[in-house]
Order: structure tokens, then sequence, then C-alpha cells
């Protein structure tokens, strides 16, 4: 049996929802994988164009498998997390060596692999072989909360016990991936998280959230993410129009990719002249008459999930190759554009 909200949200999909994209209908599980991957806290008009990137140069999960990982990484660029695409990488290569590429074909297979986790287990459960999994995120927390009028926070145990539960009872069993689409297309189009479309929404007369004025208070979050703050300049060494850059270790956020050197500081410093001397003398060995010019640019921010970043540029034109650089290597300004960077460095390059 139907709840009133399944009946209405597949009305709705049926008449209204016109939301084209790529892995819509899609039954390869390969795909269906890539797609959710590129969405985790990825927006679909972003998320896009990468996929059809991904589906175009690795079509198979074998052609995948084989790739080697800075092709790849190059091909993530700007997606950012790039945990994600580490563990993509691990479990294409898993399914291949381990399983003959056949990809698992049940829920809790699927929840076993590297990178996986209930949401997209039970995306791919559910669009590839029609397993009655339903979607849980924050989009459908809000749905539920809105419609059923939940007050539950979303962030404790409870609530998420609580909206597990409604998630399955109101699960189509027999249509769960036509369901689940349509529950993610009616979550970011229709009850969107601020102004959300309740004029002619099909849910209106049943919304309780609608008819008690409680559309912009629900869903109830209790915390907020404190997000640690951290300052880095990232100084931009040219000395004969060849570059300095690093690879970053394995241990912080933008794992293995490449940086200019960078400084990370606890706060803005306050005055340049004396900074940038510091940088220079103390861990550069570089003295005035071996710099050429150098400029700061505007910060510029970047927020990630558990962090925000305040982050600087500075071009140094070199007189002299500094020698005390480890792990560094210098690449001329046209080769640049080989290796992958993190996204602010990416978008900080297209204006050179
Ligand atoms: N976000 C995560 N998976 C999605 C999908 N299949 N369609 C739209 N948005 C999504």
């Amino acid at each position: 049996m139907s709840t009133f909200f399944t009946l209405l949200l597949l009305k709705w999909n049926k008449d209204s929802n016109h939301r084209p994209m790529p892995w819509k209908g899609e039954l390869d599980p390969y795909k269906i994988w890539l797609s959710e991957i590129i969405l985790q806290q990825t927006r679909v008009e972003q998320g896009w164009d990468y996929y059809e990137k991904f589906v175009k140069k690795y079509p198979t999960i074998f052609k995948l498998a084989n790739a080697k990982d800075e092709q790849v990484f190059k091909l993530w660029e700007g997606l950012g997390y790039y945990n994600r695409c580490r563990n993509l990488l691990h479990t294409a290569r898993y399914i291949v060596d381990k399983l003959d590429g056949i990809f698992p074909n049940t829920f809790e297979a699927l929840l076993a692999l590297k990178g996986i986790g209930p949401y997209t287990a039970s995306a791919i459960a559910s669009f590839a072989f029609n397993l009655p999994y339903a979607v849980v995120d924050g989009n459908v927390f809000r749905v539920f909360s809105r419609f059923y009028g939940i007050a539950t926070a979303i962030d404790t145990k409870e609530g998420v016990q609580l909206f597990n539960k409604i998630a399955f009872e109101n699960l189509d069993k027999k249509k769960a991936g036509r369901y689940n689409q349509a529950l993610m297309d009616f979550g970011a189009t229709i009850c969107k998280p601020m102004a959300p479309l309740c004029n002619g929404c099909v849910m209106q007369k049943k919304c309780v959230a609608f008819n008690s004025n409680q559309i912009n208070v629900l869903p109830i979050k209790l915390k907020q993410i404190q997000k640690r703050k951290r300052y880095f300049d990232f100084f931009i060494f040219n000395y004969k129009n060849n570059w300095l850059l690093q690879k970053r270790g394995n241990e912080d956020i933008w794992a293995g990719l490449y940086q200019f050197y960078l400084v990370e500081n606890d706060r803005i410093p306050q005055e340049d002249k004396a900074y940038f001397k510091q940088v220079f003398q103390n861990q550069l060995a570089l003295s005035g008459s071996d710099i050429i010019s150098s400029n700061i640019s505007a910060p510029v921010y970047q927020l990630l999930t558990h962090q925000q970043l305040t982050i600087r540029f500075v071009e140094v034109v070199l007189k002299t190759k500094p020698a005390v650089f480890s792990n560094a290597i210098w690449v001329p300004k046209t080769k640049l554009r080989n290796y992958p960077f993190p996204k602010v460095i990416v978008d900080f390059l297209k204006n050179r």
C-alpha cells in the first residue's frame, strides 16, 4: 500500500518532472556508480559535464581500472574532495581484479565497497537492480520533515533513525529506482532548502509545514559545523618562466595534488614586507638581491566541509634559483596544465 506522499510524488514525477540528466534511466551499475560518486557534494549542473567526460574517456570499468592515477585525477580536477576520486579508482580496480569486472548486485556487497555508503548503495541497488532500498540524505530529511511536520532534529541519532524509518515506509518497493530518482528531483527542484516552490506544489494540501507556516523552520538542525579557519599563502616562484611546484603529501586536504610553495599561518600576516623577508630569508635563504619582484593577490575564500580557507597568491620573480626546496620541480609555464591542482589554483591559473 502506498502512502499519500508516495502517490503524490509519483504523480508529480509523471506529470511535471521533466528534469533531464544524462544518468537518468541508466541501468549500467558502473555508470550509475560514476554519476553518484561525482554527485556526492557536487551540484548537478557542475557534475553533468564531469560525468559525460568520464563516461566518454572510461566507458567501462575496465578502462577506468587500467587508467593511470594522474590521468584520472586530471579529469577529476575542479570537483574537489579528492578522496572520492581515490576511492573511485581503488574500487574500480578491486572490482576488475577480484570480481572479474562484475559489479556487485546486492545492497550489502555494494556497501562493502570503498567509497560507497548507504546512500550510494541504495541508489545503485534501486537504479540498476530495482531493489527496494530508499535513498536517505539531507534532501530526503528536508522533504519528509516538511511534509509530515517533524521537528526532531535531523542531526541526532533519534532523528536519523526516525527519518530512515519514514523513508523506508514511503518507498515504492516495486518501483524503487523511479521513486528514488523522483524524490531526489523533487527535493532539488521543488522542496528546495531556500525559497521552496510551494505555490503550485502537488503536496501543498497535505504538507504539514506549509499548512502551519513552518516551511522556513523545518528541518531542524541542532549543531552548526564549526569550521577550522586556515590561512594559506601560495608563493609562486618564477625563475626564467619556470614555475616551482610541489606535490602535496597524503595527510591533509588535496592529497597528492600539486601546488605552489605553501606557507600556512594562523592568521593573515600583518605587514607584507617583513613577512616576505622572513619567508624568503629564513625559509629559503634568498636575499633581496635574488628577487626581482614580488606581488600579492587579494584573498580568495573557499569553504570545505570542515574548513574555511583564506588563500592568497604571492608571485615572486627570481633572479637566482633557490637551492633549498625539497620535493620540488620547476615546470615551464606552458606545461603547468599537465598537473592536477586544487580547484583554487585551477581558478587562479585561468586568469594567467
Ligand atoms: N544527487 C545524487 N544522486 C543524484 C541523482 N541520481 N540525480 C540527481 N541528483 C542526485
